[in-house]
């Protein structure tokens, strides 16, 4: 029976959860699921954003669903919801963060570095107050992340943009040193080196021209929310972070515990459920019902619209409807 632990997490999170849940208990797939304490949550009752039992479970089975983590009250602090999920990452070794984005005739795929580069860096404050925060990266990290976006970009368009900064970053120029070598194993592969500049600005000005496009782990985070404001914001933006075949991916929505809108039941969970389809098809292979799921969510939200959405529509709306359009 394949076990699939959920973190719901803070803020919004449980509510787009408790949808997943729902659409996840009504497959027939005889599916275990296994909520464990995670994030802010889990710091006040257990000490810990990330405690040991939570860990353990997450490494032991076969994918992990994550909503999102983050409060205010721990603005500030050094023990923070965010560093639990930054250590999950690292843990499970998840190197590639799929972050789709579809809309229209918009059809891009961002392919995220998810455990290197400044996030794990060393960092502190010196003796006279300055902050630092150290930007690496080892060859390796580049080419096992680059080698996955080729073979997507295999499967797609064929057409594979690199993200770098190399008129500046040293970081940057070997980045583009391993991709160029990555990329003699995929002539079917058409490779373009943009700077992520630049790269903000072609988005906004023609985000079509994009299939693939490969980045460090900051500079992907920062323009998958952009590409998801193309494409209906962060409510509709899914995730997959994935490593070595045959370990637990964790398929984590794009956007966080908007403490905004916690506790309204308006949050949309159709970015949730989105994940929850990507971890059907790359965490369990299903992929038939990953298909479905997917279809369904898009077919309730072309109606059942939450605020982001420009509707009236409450949290479990979406689900009730996602639910209807699967049969259940
Ligand atoms: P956020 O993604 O939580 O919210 C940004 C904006 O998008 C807000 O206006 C919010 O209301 C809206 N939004 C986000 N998800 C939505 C949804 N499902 N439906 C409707 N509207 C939605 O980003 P933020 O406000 O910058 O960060 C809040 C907290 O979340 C911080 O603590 C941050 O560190 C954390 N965070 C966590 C994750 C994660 O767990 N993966 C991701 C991003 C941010
Ligand atoms: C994301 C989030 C996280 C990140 C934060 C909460 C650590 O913004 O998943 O995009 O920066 O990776
Ligand atoms: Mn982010």
């Amino acid at each position: 029976m394949p076990r699939i632990v959920t973190l719901a997490g803070d803020g919004i999170g449980p509510e787009v959860m408790a949808e997943a849940e729902r659409v996840l208990r009504a497959l027939p797939l005889g599916l275990e699921l296994d909520p464990r304490p995670f994030g802010g949550g889990a710091i006040k009752t257990l000490g810990a954003a990330l405690p040991d039992e939570t860990l353990a479970a997450c490494k032991a089975c076969d994918a992990v669903l994550l909503a999102a983590v983050g409060l205010p009250e721990f603005d500030g602090k050094q023990v923070r919801p965010e560093l639990g999920l930054l250590t999950l990452r690292k843990e499970l070794g998840v190197y590639a963060n799929l972050r789709p984005a579809k809309s229209g005739k918009i059809d891009l795929l961002l392919v995220r570095e998810l455990i290197g580069g400044i996030y794990f860096g060393k960092r502190g404050r010196h003796e006279d107050g300055t902050a630092y925060d150290i930007l690496e990266y080892a060859a390796h990290e580049v080419e096992r992340v680059a080698r996955t976006a080729f073979e997507l970009a295999r499967t797609r368009r064929k057409k594979l943009h690199s993200v770098d900064k190399a008129n500046v970053l040293e970081t940057s120029r070997l980045w583009r040193e391993v991709v160029i070598e990555v990329a003699k194993d995929y002539p079917d592969v058409e490779l373009h080196h943009i700077y992520v500049d630049n790269c903000a600005l072609q988005l906004v000005l023609d985000t079509t021209q994009f299939d693939v496009m490969l980045t460090e782990n900051m500079f992907g985070d920062i323009l998958s929310d952009e590409a998801a404001g193309f494409c209906g914001g962060l409510g509709l933006a899914a995730s997959a972070s994935i490593g070595k075949p045959g370990t637990p991916g964790i398929f984590e929505p794009v956007h966080g515990s908007a403490p905004d809108i916690t506790g309204k039941g308006i949050a949309n969970p159709a970015a949730m459920l989105l994940s929850t389809s990507l971890l059907l098809a790359y965490g369990l292979g299903e992929h038939e019902w990953a298909r479905k799921l997917d279809a369904a969510v898009l077919h309730a939200i072309d109606t059942v619209k939450t605020p982001d959405q420009g509707g009236t529509a409450s949290t479990s709306d979406v689900g009730d409807a996602v639910l209807a359009a699967l049969g259940f």
